[in-house]
């Protein structure tokens, strides 16, 4: 099984049983990035019409950087975790002061940005900019540890930069964005971490872990060193 054959597959899926969501009807980075962040702590079920009613309230970032903090608040009530918002409107700020309001187009420049980690930054670089980077979440962890059978704690720090390695050895560099976007599609519906479905799973001849029986012990997880 080569990377190609890897490739085509998982995008052949995506094209075909990928999920409609609302932010992905465009590449806009705006609307990539408000998604990415709504998406950190919560389901994407429920995200969808708080994504809706954010981008009616504030179809811009020059609209997010001026909006009344009430108003904001009120935007994101039931989503929890308010400092998203907070540093969302901080992030929209600096994009207007420090970057005249353009967005920088890789993903080690954005993670200069505020609130944006790692994760967001190779969310936005590839999916908005075609970049081939990877977004390595709960999902890419789950997925990439079970194909190859990778055995780093992913409760180490170190660990991250271990499949960032490796998935970029794997990314498709024509349609990265839709890559990691399957990736995050693949773990959450066959590649759950519970109860995987992987004998229908459109990637199941290349997950090794599968294929050997022992996909409940991916990803490797210890309690967080303290
Ligand atoms: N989870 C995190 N980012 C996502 C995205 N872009 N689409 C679907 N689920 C996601």
């Amino acid at each position: 099984a080569t990377i190609k054959d890897f490739q085509t597959t998982l995008l052949d899926w995506f094209d075909h049983e990928g999920r409609d969501l609302p932010w992905r009807h465009d590449h806009e980075p705006y609307h990539v990035w408000v998604s990415e962040i709504m998406l950190q702590q919560t389901q994407v079920q429920t995200v969808i019409p708080y994504y809706q009613r954010f981008m009616a309230l504030f179809p811009t970032v020059a609209d997010l950087a001026a909006a009344p903090e009430s108003q904001l608040l009120k935007a994101w009530e039931g989503l929890g975790y308010y400092s998203r918002v907070r540093n969302m409107q901080r992030c929209a700020k600096q994009l207007l002061t420090d970057y005249d309001g353009q967005w920088p187009q890789t993903a080690a420049e954005l993670t200069e940005l505020i609130g944006i980690g790692p994760y967001t930054a190779g969310a936005i670089a590839s999916i908005a900019f075609n970049e081939p980077v990877p977004a390595v979440d709960g999902n890419a962890y789950r997925v990439f540890s079970r194909l190859l059978k990778i055995d780093a704690d992913i409760a180490k720090p170190q660990t991250r930069a271990v499949f960032e390695r490796v998935i970029s050895q794997i990314i498709s560099q024509e349609r990265p964005g839709d890559f990691n976007q399957a990736i995050m599609d693949l773990g959450s519906s066959y590649m759950t971490a519970r109860q995987p479905d992987t004998a229908h799973s459109p990637v199941k001849r290349f997950n090794q872990a599968y294929l050997d029986g022992d996909e409940l012990a991916y990803p490797v997880k210890t309690k967080k060193p303290r």
